[in-house]
């Protein structure tokens, strides 16, 4: 039987408090959303339906997916009305998985699990879990067999007691979720048309419900911020887990964080406080030091980037050392065995084999030719306050401390340019080229002293 997923998006997410439609809030770097979307393609649905409402075309526009079937529940009247919005357009032959847009974690095998279960009955991912407090009670009877499904709200003392949890995804064929959701009613706490009646019409119908009992970490509803946290920690941790299973060491794996995805080579060293945000590739044994963000980035083998470095959309071949405090922006290309110091800024160049730009230096709209040291304090000025310029500085070049690359300018290979110079028109290869206003020394001059009546002399 093929088999349709529903995917449950209309809710507002009120214990949210936040602009943002709940499914939208983001979690490892991606929308809640994004991460059921992933669950469910593993399943090669023949079709998945989205249910959206709250938040509406925003929820729409953050997917562009062409695949998507969108579902508009023009009134949040409950989890079973919404999934009755979808059925209309799925065959009565096909199985149709309802998954909640707020439970994210949830794993690919617990999914197959949930469509493994023979055709004609229902299946039901359940949990137990320390804290059932906000979730629905699974009520089963003497022989263990799932009766029903009865809302907090709407729960005994007794059936609060209960830990093990519904967790609002199941599995049932189209004809009979059909039959049964037309006998759902809102003569509950809420006033709401629950999904979750559907359970004890089906037992009623003779359908035997089958519990897929799945981990607590993967069932973790997202209502507020509270459970945002811990889905983050709990996603982030297996993220850390999965990569050093890959062979990567953590300096703590609780101290990582991962908002892509992240592909290593071999013997790659991660301390602690790194971030990765978008595509970011590492080559065999690259170190990444503490409190570094890094973004959209490749760095070769064997590459170092030391601790409080920002890295965001540029790349650096292999051997090349990065840091401290050192920020690569986007188009920053590094060549092999490029070295970039503390609080050095490069945007948009690239900067060939060996190079050196050890402190304190902007380099911006440049090309920096092998084997060039750049000195300390050394600024490409790029900008003249309307348009960007280039600076091209060719092989072997020498530029000493404290010089101002004024663009337009190339700077020759070879080339030696004096400590604070400003260098505006292009200077010759293999010469020394400086631009210094004389030193004068002003003999007797005095420093002037504090005016007034109480100021004694210091
Ligand atoms: C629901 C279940 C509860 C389960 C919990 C697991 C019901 C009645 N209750 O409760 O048994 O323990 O999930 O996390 O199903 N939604 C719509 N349209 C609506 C209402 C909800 O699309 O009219 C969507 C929401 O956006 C959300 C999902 O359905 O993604 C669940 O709704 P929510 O209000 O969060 O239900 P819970 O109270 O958490
Ligand atoms: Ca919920």
């Amino acid at each position: 039987m093929p088999v349709t997923v529903v995917v449950l998006a209309a809710g507002q997410g009120k214990r949210m408090h936040s602009d943002l439609p709940k499914v939208l809030q983001p979690l490892a770097g991606r929308p809640l959303l994004a991460h059921v979307l992933s669950t469910a393609r593993t399943l090669d649905p023949a079709a998945i339906h989205v249910v959206y409402g709250h938040g509406g075309e925003r929820v729409r526009e953050a997917f562009s997916d062409g695949d998507l079937h969108w579902v508009l529940q023009a009134e949040q009247l409950g989890t079973g009305h919404a999934v009755s919005q979808a059925l209309p357009s799925i065959p009565n032959d096909h199985r149709v998985v309802v998954l909640c847009g707020d439970v994210p974690l949830v794993r690919a095998e617990t999914l197959k699990q949930l469509v493994g279960v023979a055709e004609q009955e229902l299946a039901l991912v359940t949990a137990v879990v320390a804290s059932p407090a906000g979730y629905g009670r699974v009520i089963r009877d003497g022989c263990g067999d799932v009766q029903r499904i009865v809302e907090e709200k709407d729960a005994t003392d007794e059936e609060r007691a209960i830990t093990e949890i519904n967790t609002g995804l199941l599995c049932l064929s189209a004809e009979a979720l059909r039959e049964c959701l037309g006998k759902v009613t809102n003569a509950n706490a809420q006033g709401e048309y629950y999904l979750t009646d559907v359970i004890g019409l089906a037992v009623e119908r003779g359908i035997r419900v089958r519990p897929v009992v799945a981990d607590a970490t993967e069932v973790l509803g997202i209502n507020d911020r509270m459970q945002l946290a811990v889905a983050e920690r709990s996603l982030q941790r297996r993220i850390a887990d999965d990569l050093l299973r890959r062979g990567v060491t953590l300096a703590d794996p609780a101290r990582i964080d991962v908002r892509g995805e992240l592909t290593v080579g071999r013997d790659v060293f991660i301390d602690v406080g790194a971030v990765f945000e978008g595509h970011v590739r590492l080559g065999d044994r690259v170190r990444i030091g503490p409190h570094t963000l890094i973004a959209d980035a490749e760095l070769g083998d064997d590459s170092i980037v030391h601790s409080h470095t920002v890295i965001v959309d540029a790349v650096a071949g292999p051997g090349c050392e990065i840091g401290p405090f050192a920020r690569l922006r986007p188009g920053a290309a590094l060549a092999r065995h490029v070295k970039v110091g503390n609080f050095v800024e490069i945007k948009k160049s690239r900067v060939e084999e060996g190079s050196k730009i050890n402190h304190l230096t902007y380099v911006g709209d440049a090309s920096i030719g092998a084997d060039v040291n750049v000195g300390a304090g050394t600024i490409t000025c790029n900008y003249d306050g309307v348009n960007k310029h280039r600076t091209v500085i060719g092989a072997g070049a020498f530029i000493g401390s404290g010089v101002m690359l004024i663009a337009p300018v190339e700077v020759g290979a070879g080339a030696t340019i004096g400590a604070g110079s400003a260098i505006g028109r292009d200077a010759p290869p293999g010469k020394l080229t400086l631009e210094r206003s004389k030193q004068v020394t002003v003999d007797g001059w005095q420093r002037p002293k504090k005016q007034g009546p109480n100021k004694t002399d210091k």
